[in-house]
């Protein structure tokens, strides 16, 4: 059950990531967020010219399920991506795993809602794909629940 929904999500994030605003880099990224109650939503990274305004597909997800009311009911987060060719396809074998920011970011959502999200990472070419936990990708980690804010 746990890799069906891990699949749909790599899907869904595959999907995005062809809307990702990342002409400096040329690496394009999707991320799909699961919600308690079943919805999905969704963000594409978002760059700069000024590249580290830059923002994460992963935070751009996250500040949308923040934005519907829904951080402390984040489940499971879904990304992928990889180089944008000419056609505007998304190409790559690597899994994309989500960067160090992302993690404190994930982990805000996780401590809020008392989970240990689920993160799927995949490759653009669907060849790789993982699970990993919250607390395994960013492991001892200082968030909300330091604060005394976490349920
Ligand atoms: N990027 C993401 O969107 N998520 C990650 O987890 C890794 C990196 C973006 C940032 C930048 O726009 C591009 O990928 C290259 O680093």
């Amino acid at each position: 059950m746990r890799e069906v929904a891990g699949r749909v999500l790599i899907d869904a994030a595959r999907g995005v990531a062809t809307n990702a605003h990342a002409p400096y880099s040329r690496f394009g990224v999707g991320a799909a967020v699961l919600l308690a109650d079943g919805r999905i939503v969704t963000g594409a990274n978002f760059e700069n010219a000024s590249y580290g305004l830059s923002l994460c597909a992963e935070t751009v997800a996250l500040a949308t399920a923040n934005s519907e009311g829904h951080l402390r009911d984040v489940v499971a987060i879904g990304v992928t991506g990889g180089r944008i060719e000419s056609d505007g396809s998304i190409a790559g074998s690597a899994l994309v795993t989500p960067c160090g920011r992302c993690r404190q970011i994930i982990n805000e959502a996780a401590q809020l809602g008392g989970r240990d999200i689920d993160i799927y990472c995949g490759s653009a070419d669907g060849g790789a794909f993982a699970r990993f936990r919250a607390s395994e990708l960013l492991p001892h980690a200082f968030g909300p629940a330091d604060l005394g804010l976490a349920d």
